[in-house]
């Protein structure tokens, strides 16, 4: 039996285009070749400069020349796009790269809601103030911060201490400005201890959710992830669910058990569910993997099922792992155990049990 929540909780809206959309859509994520959907969830990446270089990024790791080759959306073709698509969106992401680095973002942030759209924005945090009258319109901010104090934050993400600095002062502005956001935290096995540090700081700074992810090596640092074989990860959890008095709802790391059954099986969803956009309008399978011409390009007639998007959903339809999913956490979307403010109590949706 499939989960129709998500359709459901789009049914707020009267939209029956946009409604019936969606209901395609859950009935033919990761069962269908063809889609005759529009996948209701779009994911811009404005710009793929970044000011960072985390040693743990999907984009390092795979190609560090791409933020020097990078340059800006036009808004021209975000706006094309957007009146192209709006009849059939429920979820609306910048992100990069870095996008706050774009010149235009207020612009981009602007025309999506004369469109009646909530926008999304993740970012690494250096530039929230000098951003601060775009970022105070978005739906949710997702600052991406994997670390708690200037020496985890050049550890984890090789930043200097003016970059640091400028987080603090950013974080410190919003609170001010009661402006809500998310902090977010790419666990490893090497630096999953760190994540008692991480709740202090959150129990200062009080971000609405903490989002603890799973670190995916794209079949490169493997001794990085979290497994369930681990038992210093599994007293790591065990630890911080002993806790439930806490007062921002928690996502936890998802820990893999790849003797599982499932670890085998699972389909993931996310080429099924999104589409995913770069400056050069350009299409990637999902947010993991780099963006690719040959996929598709969004200004130029894209097919949702175009060839390399169909033989992409083949492989995953008939369960070869390819690398880059076989430890991403993305695939488990859903599964994820969570802390629920409203209810002060845990969702234990451990799929290995
Ligand atoms: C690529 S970043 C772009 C936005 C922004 N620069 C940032 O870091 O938040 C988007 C998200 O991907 C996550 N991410 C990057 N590399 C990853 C990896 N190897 N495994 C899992 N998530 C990763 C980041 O933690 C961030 O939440
Ligand atoms: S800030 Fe984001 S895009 Fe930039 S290097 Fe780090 S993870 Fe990658
Ligand atoms: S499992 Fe990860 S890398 Fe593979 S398609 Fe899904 S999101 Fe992309």
């Amino acid at each position: 039996m499939k989960n129709f929540s998500f359709i459901t909780k789009n049914m707020k809206s009267f939209d029956l285009a946009k409604n019936y959309n969606n209901y395609k859509s859950v009935k033919q994520q990761g069962e269908a070749l063809n889609i005759s959907y529009i996948p209701p969830r779009f994911s811009f990446t404005i710009t793929s400069k970044c000011n960072l270089r985390c040693p743990t990024c999907q984009y390092v790791l795979k190609d560090p020349k791409l933020f020097e080759n990078s340059g800006f959306m036009r808004i021209d073709d975000y706006k094309s796009t957007l009146n192209k698509y709006k009849g059939y969106i429920t979820n609306l992401t910048l992100t990069g790269g870095e996008a706050t680095l774009h010149p235009e973002l207020e612009k981009f942030i602007d025309f999506s809601l004369s469109l009646g759209l909530k926008v999304s924005l993740i970012s690494n945090g250096i530039l929230i103030r000098k951003k601060l009258s775009a970022l105070k319109k978005l739906h949710d901010l997702n600052v991406t911060l994997d670390a708690y104090d200037f020496q985890s934050f050049a550890r984890n993400r090789g930043g200097t201490a003016k970059q640091w600095d400028h987080i603090m002062e950013g974080l410190q502005t919003l609170r001010e400005n009661q402006i809500k956001f998310t902090i977010s935290f790419l666990t490893t096995r090497k630096n999953i201890d760190e994540i008692f540090h991480l709740i202090e700081f959150a129990d200062e700074f009080q971000p609405t959710t903490l989002r603890l992810n799973s670190f995916n090596p794209h079949g490169k640092a493997k001794d990085l992830v979290l497994t369930k074989s681990d038992p210093h990860v599994i007293d790591v959890i065990s630890e911080i669910m002993k806790r439930n008095d806490y007062s921002y709802n928690i996502k936890l790391p998802f820990v893999f058990d790849d003797r599982h059954p499932y670890f085998s099986n699972k389909i993931c969803m996310y080429p099924w569910h999104g589409v995913y956009i770069n400056e050069n309008c350009d299409i990637a399978y999902c947010c993991q993997l780099p963006h690719d011409a040959r996929i598709g390009n969004i200004c130029d007639n894209y097919d949702f099922n175009s060839k390399n998007m169909l033989k992409w959903r083949k492989t995953l339809l008939n369960h070869k792992l390819p690398v880059d999913c076989k430890f991403c956490h993305r695939r488990f979307k859903g599964d994820y155990t969570k802390f629920i403010t409203k209810k002060w109590k845990w969702k234990d949706n451990d799929p290995f049990k």
